[in-house]
């Protein structure tokens, strides 16, 4: 029985909300696996527009019970405000689980991301500043706190203190930066204990015993492949896993479960933050993709960087994931250009690369090689079947399947919920 993983196959912001929202109703559980607050997912219902960020994008369909997985990393903060704004709209937010495991971002993560990134200087990664990196830079180095720390004061007080030796060090002498007490940490985080207490369990108990039932899990994915800390354009990456691999590490469900993994490719390509993106436009038509696209972030409104195409990166994103199914997004928002480039190798000092470059500098003189497929010019938001759309759309769509090495499965024509051409299921 079905456990299918939801992964972003560019550098994010995919659609993946949408996607994982699509199969809301036939689902049981949506976990949550990596990442934090940087995320921002937008998911239109009819006329409501929600954007989420730490919560699963399935917490918006009823009888769904979200899970924020032992990956994640929380902004205790963000997740109840988060869940005040959707209750107050009438969504149901009773049923979310949450990780003993999951770990904190406290104040001084926020304010360390903040401050590395000023010390990068033109190096800077362009971090969403929600203090991602360094929490889970504690994580790694064991001097992190967990959610199940919040419920033993003295343990509590100890990881704090013990976090904090060496934080006071960098943010008075290295960075300038007052220093913080225990007590406001503490005070801080344990404002929130009784009202995160019954959300807090073994969810990968819950969630194993789940899929031994017969439930359907889908496992979302925040960032994307090329955003992973180990697969992508490191070091202009996030620091989780968010590939598909990220999908039992972060919620404690062996990786023989997950059958199926749906990588979400955006008809286009957008980049948001620093780092290589060789079909990035610099002209009037990186302008009309993000203003057709309305490319702007939801988390932080920067605008997104835009270009066309790339089938390199949707391949590596097939191997790297094992990708079965592909949920190609946008595909309306290239209606009206008349020869829609698509880039199917790179150029590297005169060499040609059909394969992601190994070497981080090559993939930053990347030029891409583009062949030109025809566009069309008629409305396809109301496409709800493969043969409803123009052939030469049909025809781009083809030529990405054969280039990426998996099967397109549905199309998104729209950004609301029904605006979907279904092509092979994606729950049997
Ligand atoms: P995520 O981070 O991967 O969940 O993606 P975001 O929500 O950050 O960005 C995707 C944006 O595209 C959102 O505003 C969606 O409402 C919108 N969207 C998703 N699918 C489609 C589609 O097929 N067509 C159009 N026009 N918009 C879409
Ligand atoms: P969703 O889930 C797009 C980018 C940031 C920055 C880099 C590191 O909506 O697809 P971080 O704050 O994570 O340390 O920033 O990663 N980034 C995203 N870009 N979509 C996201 O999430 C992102 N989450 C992080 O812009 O370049
Ligand atoms: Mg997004």
């Amino acid at each position: 029985m079905p456990g299918i993983v939801i992964v972003g196959a560019q550098w994010g912001d995919e659609g993946k909300g949408k996607a994982t929202d699509l199969l809301g109703s036939r689902t049981d559980y949506v976990v949550k696996f990596n990442g934090g607050n940087n995320a921002g997912h937008t998911v239109v219902v009819g006329d409501e527009k929600y954007a989420l960020h730490l919560l699963p994008s399935g917490i918006l369909t009823e009888g769904v019970t979200p899970v924020i997985g032992n990956g994640v990393v929380i902004d205790l903060e963000v997740l109840f405000d988060e869940l005040e704004a959707l209750s107050a709209r009438g969504v149901d937010v009773s049923k979310l689980r949450i990780s003993a495991n999951a770990h904190v971002i406290t104040d001084y993560h926020r304010t360390l991301d903040k401050v590395t990134e000023r010390f990068l200087g033109k190096r800077s990664i362009g971090t969403t500043g929600r203090g991602i990196g360094p929490t889970y830079a504690d994580k790694i180095n064991r001097v992190g706190i967990r959610i199940q720390d919040l419920f033993d004061e003295s343990i509590l007080r100890q990881k704090i203190e013990g976090a904090l030796d060496v934080k006071n060090h960098m943010l008075t002498k290295v960075y300038n930066r007052r220093a913080v007490t225990c007590d406001e940490i503490f005070d801080d985080l344990t404002s929130y204990v009784e009202r995160i207490r019954p959300m807090v369990g073994d969810t990968g108990l819950e969630l194993s015993r789940a899929l031994d039932a017969g439930q359907t899990v889908v496992f979302e994915a925040g960032q994307a492949t090329m955003l992973d800390i180990d697969h992508g354009t490191y070091p202009f990456v996030t620091s989780s896993t968010a590939t598909s691999a990220g999908a039992a590490l972060g919620s404690g469900v062996a990786p023989s479960r997950l059958d199926r993994v749906i990588g979400i490719v955006k008809a286009y390509t957008t980049r948001v933050g620093a780092g290589p993106f060789p079909t990035e436009l610099f002209d009037e038509w990186g302008e009309l993709l993000r203003k057709q696209g309305f490319e702007f972030g939801t988390t932080t409104g920067r605008p997104r960087r835009c270009g066309w195409n790339d089938t390199i990166i949707t391949r590596y994103a097939s191997r790297i994931n094992g990708l079965t199914d592909i949920v190609l997004t946008k595909l309306d928002v290239l209606t009206g250009i008349e020869q829609i480039p698509v880039c199917v190798a790179y150029e590297v000092d005169g060499e040609r690369f059909d394969e992601m470059p190994v070497s981080q500098s090559d993939f930053h003189h990347a030029k891409p090689i583009y062949e030109n497929l025809p566009g069309w010019s008629e409305d396809i938001t109301g496409a709800r079947e493969l043969s409803d759309l123009p052939a030469n759309a049909q025809a781009y769509v083809r030529f990405l399947e054969e280039r990426s090495g998996s099967r397109i499965s549905a199309i998104g024509v729209g950004a609301d919920r029904e605006a979907i051409v279904q092509v092979h299921d994606l729950i049997d």
